[in-house]
């Protein structure tokens, strides 16, 4: 039987795309794309898509059995920024939609699983420079703490139960075709509509403040390709660390300025520059380039040109 693939988040930074990219390899029948809310866009609207909320177990299950789903990506999370507002908000809906996935995994509802972590699971004591795959993990943020241990059940799950989960610890991600939602990264998205629209940006973050970034195509490909692997493959059943590149808010300002000489960028740090302040600043990803070979395209000047040539195509379209 054909994979019948289920989105849980599709309306998000990383679903809206995913779900793109998965409907034209699968076709847009076999992709189910679902969210808490309706879609606002068109996006989303040329394939099959159901209202979720991920913590309602019963409904996920019905879901599931509807549409006789196998594969399920289970991208619905609160971010960094936000988590730190409502922190037992962001506990709650991390922890709880990740254990309804696993648990259809469990009982064998479904038979691979996909959730992303991210960077953030590290902390102000792990190494900050090329930070390896097994080192100190002590993440001072709720999002952090909720990866690191949703991470930690995804190892628990397939160790114990046999349960096919993969997993990516995802750098900051930039992309214009759906807004980011509360991250610490997002100045990196934002500085791109800024600087079409006035010339000007204030960043959240310091100039000098160095974190682990990529492209969202090179995320989606990643994220495809860790899923297509044959399942020997994944030796690292918690969370692999994935790199693209990595750069400060004025390296990034000045690749806005070789395009566009006028861009002024200034800095008003907030509470997320203590977030910031607690990731690495760039990562070791050898474990997953030599387990399933991943690789990556985007450097920071094509994520430059990429960007300002989508946000001035958004703008032009409203
Ligand atoms: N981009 C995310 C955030 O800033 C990190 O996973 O919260």
């Amino acid at each position: 039987m054909p994979s019948k693939i289920l989105i849980v988040g599709a309306c998000g930074q990383i679903g809206s795309e995913l779900t793109l990219a998965l409907r034209d390899i699968h076709g847009n029948d076999a992709v189910v794309a679902s969210d808490i809310k309706s879609p606002s866009s068109a996006l989303l609207s040329k394939g099959p898509f159901e209202v979720l909320d991920a913590t309602n177990y019963d409904d996920f299950k019905t879901l599931v059995s509807k549409h006789q789903i196998d594969t399920v990506y289970m991208m619905a999370a609160m971010l960094s920024g936000t988590a730190e507002k409502y922190p037992e908000k962001g506990w709650d809906l991390n922890m709880t939609s990740l254990f309804n996935v696993l648990n259809l995994g469990k009982e064998e509802l479904i038979s691979k699983i996909f959730w992303p972590s991210s960077i953030a699971v590290f902390g102000p004591t792990t190494p900050k420079v090329d930070t390896p795959q097994q080192t100190i993990m002590e993440p001072t943020t709720v999002y952090g703490i909720s990866k690191q241990a949703g991470e930690r059940w995804c190892a628990y799950y397939n160790k114990r139960y046999g349960v096919d989960v993969r997993s990516i610890r995802y750098p900051g991600l930039i992309s214009y075709k759906t807004p980011p939602g509360g991250g610490t990264t997002d100045y990196a998205i934002e500085i791109f509509h800024e600087a079409l629209k006035s010339k000007a940006y204030t960043s959240f973050l310091s100039e000098d403040t160095a974190l682990p970034m990529m492209y969202m195509d090179d995320a989606i490909h990643a994220t495809i390709s860790i899923m297509e692997a044959p399942s020997d493959k994944i030796k690292i059943r918690s969370s692999y660390n994935l790199s693209g590149v990595s750069f400060t808010p004025e390296e990034l300002a000045q690749q806005v300025k070789n395009q566009i000489p006028e861009f002024q960028m200034n800095y008003n740090p907030d509470f997320r520059q203590a977030i910031a302040d607690s990731w690495p600043d760039s990562i070791d990803d050898t474990e997953a380039r030599t387990d399933w070979g991943w690789t990556h395209d985007f450097n920071l000047e094509m994520i430059v040109k990429e960007m300002l040539e989508g946000v001035k195509s958004l703008e032009e379209v409203n």
